[in-house]
C-alpha cells in the first residue's frame, strides 16, 4: 500500500541554526521559512535527491510541535511520511487492520497542498506516521 518515503520530519528547537547547518555543514538545498498556522508550525523544506526533510518549529500557542520540543528538547524526529495512491482506501484499510488515526479520520490538506493523515505511533512502533497521497 505504501509507496514512497515522502519525507522525515524534524523538530528543531532553533530553526535559523538547524537550517544553517543542514545548508551550510551538509551542503543541502535549503528552501525559505514556509509559515503553516493552521498546522501550528514554520517548516523549513530540504531537497535531497531521493526524499525530503522538514524542519518543523512551533508557531503559535497551540503548536503540537511545542509539546513534542518539551519532551524532547534537543529536538528529534517527529513523523515520516509514506505516500498513498488513494488515502481514503489506505485509511479504510488500516482501520480495518485495528490502526488508529489521529483527529477526525477525515484527511486534511498538509504542508505540500495534498491531503494528509496521521496515524497513532503506538500502532507503528513509536513513530508518529503520516500518509500523503501524492
Ligand atoms: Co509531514
Amino acid at each position: 500500500m505504501i509507496g514512497r518515503l515522502n519525507h522525515v520530519a524534524i523538530a528543531v528547537p532553533d530553526l535559523e541554526a538547524a537550517a544553517a547547518q543542514y545548508r551550510d555543514t551538509l551542503g543541502a538545498v535549503v528552501r525559505a521559512p514556509q509559515a503553516e498556522p493552521a498546522h501550528g508550525v514554520t517548516v523549513v523544506f530540504i531537497d535531497l535527491p531521493n526524499t525530503k526533510i522538514e524542519l518543523l518549529h512551533p508557531l503559535g500557542a497551540e503548536s503540537p510541535i511545542q509539546g513534542f520540543l518539551d519532551k524532547n528538547p534537543a529536538g528529534g524526529i517527529h513523523h515520516i511520511c509514506y505516500e498513498v495512491d488513494d488515502i481514503i482506501a489506505a485509511r479504510d484499510q488500516l482501520r480495518a487492520a485495528g490502526a488508529r488515526v489521529l483527529g477526525t479520520g477525515e484527511p486534511r490538506i498538509g504542508a505540500h497542498g495534498k491531503p494528509v493523515l496521521f496515524l497513532h505511533p503506538k500502532d507503528f512502533n513509536g513513530c508518529l506516521v503520516e500518509l500523503e497521497q501524492a
